[in-house]
């Protein structure tokens, strides 16, 4: 036993001759000195001996067992402090030199802008749909079919709307309004949440138009819902929003999935009702697309119109904000010019 003892101390000690860093003396204690290591698992059959030899045996598994400790330590005090060195030496800093400047990014104005509009519908009770329901790879399902669309409406056209070439019937969709269907078919009653998110549709780019932008929709459905309550909450927004001494009018208007429909115009901000470029000579611009669920959709939603009514709307994010800064063109909300963004 003892000749095995003293093989198992000359093998650490070569191993611990041929360490090259801390890790292999990690490794050289788990072998040798650990509860389950080499040297304990000859110290249990000790039990196995005389009396006589216990004792010397003993006392000599005990001395390997020390010897080897001490050994272990000094080689793991050396590449500790080897490995410290070589750290500290690595990531010195130099407290002297000069700093560098990182000048501070901002909010997009379209995020700003949702942000705002988000936080006035918080404070009128609506809170947002989920991720889920809102998807910008949409069905025509959702985008039309669902919102009562006829077959043949022109927006379903390709000259209007992007399909994609991968799927049949999948497109990017070109309003914000299939998450009202999504909404009512996922959330329970009643419902009172706004949706803001990314619209494409297939457009000739000007000033006043691009091939993708940004729409907020709202969806109220409760019983006894009416159109005043449409124009109340509206109404309320646009005086947050835009103050007010701002002139906004109700116009009435047409679209599949609400019924009876509206339009908000406002005045336009360039010529303050005069007539303008900007807005065709008219004096207001359309910011808003508003009505009363349409019974249909209801029902495609399988919600009783008899019992529940409710209003939904869609606005431009774009729209709201040039009409707020007084910036005249579209496009400047998309080209990432830092000379336009830094004003915001
Ligand atoms: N989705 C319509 C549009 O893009 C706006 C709208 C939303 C109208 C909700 C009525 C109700 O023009």
């Amino acid at each position: 036993m003892k000749d095995q003892l003293q093989k198992i101390y000359d093998e650490a000690q070569e191993m611990l001759a041929q360490a090259k860093n801390l890790e292999d003396i990690e490794n050289i204690k788990l072998k040798y000195l650990s509860r389950k290591g080499e040297l304990n698992s000859i110290k249990k059959n000790l039990k196995n001996l005389s009396d006589e030899d216990k004792k010397v045996v003993g006392a000599f598994a005990n001395e390997v067992a020390n010897n080897l400790e001490n050994s272990v330590k000094e080689k793991y005090d050396i590449f500790y402090k080897q490995e410290l060195d070589e750290k500290l030496k690595k990531e010195k800093i130099d407290v002297t030199l000069s700093g560098k400047y990182i000048p501070r990014g901002h909010v997009h104005p379209v995020t700003d802008t949702i942000n705002e509009i988000t936080e006035i519908f918080h404070a009128l009770g609506f809170s947002l749909t989920t991720d889920e329901n809102s998807p910008e790879v949409e069905t025509e399902y959702f985008n039309f079919d669902m919102l009562n669309f006829p077959k043949d409406h022109p927006a379903k056209d390709m000259q209007d709307t992007f399909y994609t070439k991968t799927a049949p019937h999948v497109l990017l969709r070109s309003q914000t309004s299939g998450s009202q269907v999504r909404t009512m078919e996922s959330m329970k009653l009643p419902i009172r949440v706004i949706d803001p998110g990314r619209v494409y549709r297939n457009e000739n780019i000007n000033s006043r138009k691009n091939n993708f932008f940004h729409q907020i929709e709202g969806l109220y459905v409760d019983k006894g819902v009416t159109f005043a309550d449409l124009k109340g909450v509206l109404t309320e927004f646009l005086r947050i929003y835009f103050g007010s001494s701002r002139p906004t009018r109700f116009r009435s208007s047409y679209f599949p999935f609400t019924e009876p429909s509206v339009e908000i115009d406002v005045q336009c901000i360039m010529c303050h009702g005069k007539g303008c470029r900007t807005c065709s000579g008219t004096g207001w611009l359309e910011i808003l697309g508003a009505g009363m669920v349409d019974v249909n959709v209801l029902k495609n939603c399988n919600i009783d119109p008899e019992v529940y009514s409710g209003f939904a709307f869609g606005m431009g994010v774009e729209r709201l904000s040039m009409l707020k800064y007084a910036i005249d063109d579209i496009r400047l909300y998309f080209n990432n010019d830092q000379r336009f963004l830094e004003q915001f």
